[in-house]
């Protein structure tokens, strides 16, 4: 490695740090996989399609709330496995950020459900922000994205962490100037869009690539999947029992929380708590201007909730148990006084003993299925170390299906 010039201006240094290990990285031999994911078929246009067991659904849809063999949603699919692979690469990249500390996975890791295992994100030099990390998995599924649901596409998202000064604090010019003059990543740009005349990376192709790799973010093989294809033996007799809480009218959960994905995707007010001392989080008034839905989030998926603790947009609830407690704690109880909020009609008090709030907590741990778990680059194009994080600077490299080893 050449000698640091010194007192080297931040976005020279990574400039030059990009360019000088792109001569090794290439000689390395970056290439794009031509594979579709594990659970992709590759159309005959080149592009991954997803096949899932619930496609074969279609046509019980709508036949009762809580059904096990129920369509799923649309996803977001199409991306040629070359867009999934260059996404995979930027999604674990630092250099993505405006100081090249971090990482879209610092926030989304896939050893902790693509959450970050804190109650509220932490950003550029340090800094909290007001929300928890949302888990990516089955993340293509989603109409709308963030929690209060401002964000109608992936690429519209990716601008939200991209952009703001205390998450990744960089700005499309810069951007575009790391990337473009990375050798590498200027070559593997131009095999995941090989048919674009542009001779530069587009802000385009960046957040395509990024919604490419989170399409492939897979999670529809949990023993409770199983169970609902009709294995029986996939579940316990408590897990079922479990089920069969969640999925009743006197607990409800399944009303918003619908199986599949387990979210109907719509916007609830719930009125679970803010943490000691933070100011109460409007959630969707603000974006959709309805007082209605102050206190409104959109409802999680519980799909590797046991993976993502801690809960809610706030992170208040440690574990799954606390989470689950909540809603049977009275309808209201945690709205601060004097705050007028609307909570939706299937927020109530269902009474539910110790013993059925237990069996719920072991049916949402039958929800987890990580066999599709990517593979976290062994090197990133800009040479930096892949996820990164203050806290976090260690490669972790997962001994599980790569991505395009199979199609
Ligand atoms: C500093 C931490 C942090 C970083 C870095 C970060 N995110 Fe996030 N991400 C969050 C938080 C917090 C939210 C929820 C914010 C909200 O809803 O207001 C979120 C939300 C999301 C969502 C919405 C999920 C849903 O179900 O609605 C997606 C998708 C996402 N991030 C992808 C990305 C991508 C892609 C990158 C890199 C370009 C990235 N994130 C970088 C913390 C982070
Ligand atoms: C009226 C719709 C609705 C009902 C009914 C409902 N939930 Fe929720 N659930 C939500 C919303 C909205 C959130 C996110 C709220 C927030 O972050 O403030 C949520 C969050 C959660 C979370 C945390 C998810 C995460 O990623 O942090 C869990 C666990 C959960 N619900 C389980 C349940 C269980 C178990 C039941 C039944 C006892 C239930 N829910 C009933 C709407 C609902």
């Amino acid at each position: 490695m050449p000698v640091l010039p010194e007192a080297m201006p931040r976005l020279l240094l990574l400039f030059w740090l990009a360019t000088t290990t792109a001569a090794a990285s290439a000689a390395s031999g970056f290439q794009l996989s031509s594979n579709c994911p594990p659970s992709f078929k590759k159309t005959d246009e080149g592009s991954c399609e997803l096949r899932s067991l619930y496609q074969f659904y279609g046509s019980v849809q709508n036949k009762g709330l809580g059904g096990t063999q129920t369509a799923l949603p649309e996803h977001r699919d199409g991306f040629s496995p070359e867009q999934i692979d260059l996404g995979r690469y930027l999604f674990f990249d630092p250099a993505l950020s405006g100081d090249g500390t971090v990482s879209c996975a610092s926030c989304h890791h896939p050893d902790q459900g693509f959450s970050d295992g804190r109650a509220r994100s932490v950003g550029i030099g340090g800094r909290e922000l007001s929300r928890a990390a949302p888990s990516l998995w089955n993340v293509a599924f989603q109409k709308r994205l963030f929690w209060d649901a401002r964000a109608q596409s992936l690429e519209e998202q990716a601008q939200g962490p991209l952009y703001a000064a205390d998450e990744m604090g960089n700005t499309p010019p810069q951007l575009l100037a790391t990337l473009g003059g990375n050798p590498v990543y200027v070559e593997l740009f131009r095999q995941a869009y090989p048919q674009g005349e542009l001779e530069e990376i587009s802000l385009g192709q960046v957040y395509r690539a990024l919604a490419a790799f989170q399409s492939s973010l897979i999670s529809l093989n949990s023993r409770y999947d199983r169970y609902a294809h009709g294995y029986h033996a996939a579940l316990t007799t408590k897990e079922i029992e479990g089920m069969n809480v969640f999925r009743s009218f006197v607990a409800r959960c399944a009303e918003c929380h619908t199986p599949p994905l387990f979210t109907n995707q719509q916007i609830a007010v719930i009125g679970a708590p803010e943490p000691e001392g933070l100011p109460l989080d409007v959630g969707a008034e603000k974006i959709l201007n309805a007082p209605k839905l102050k206190g409104g989030f959109k409802v999680p998926s519980l799909r590797n909730i046991a993976q993502t603790a801690p809960y809610m947009h706030s992170g208040r609830f440690e574990t799954l148990r606390e989470a689950v407690g909540f809603y049977n704690q009275g309808r209201g109880h945690a709205v601060p006084e004097g705050v007028d909020m609307h909570l939706h009609w299937h927020i109530w008090d269902p009474n539910l003993t110790d013993y059925e709030m237990d069996r719920v907590v072991d049916f949402l741990r039958t929800l987890t299925d990580e066999s599709l778990k990517p593979q976290i680059p062994g090197q990133v194009p800009s040479g930096l170390t892949p996820i990164n994080h203050k806290n976090d600077a260690a490669i972790v490299t997962i001994e599980t299906t790569n991505i395009g080893e199979s199609s």
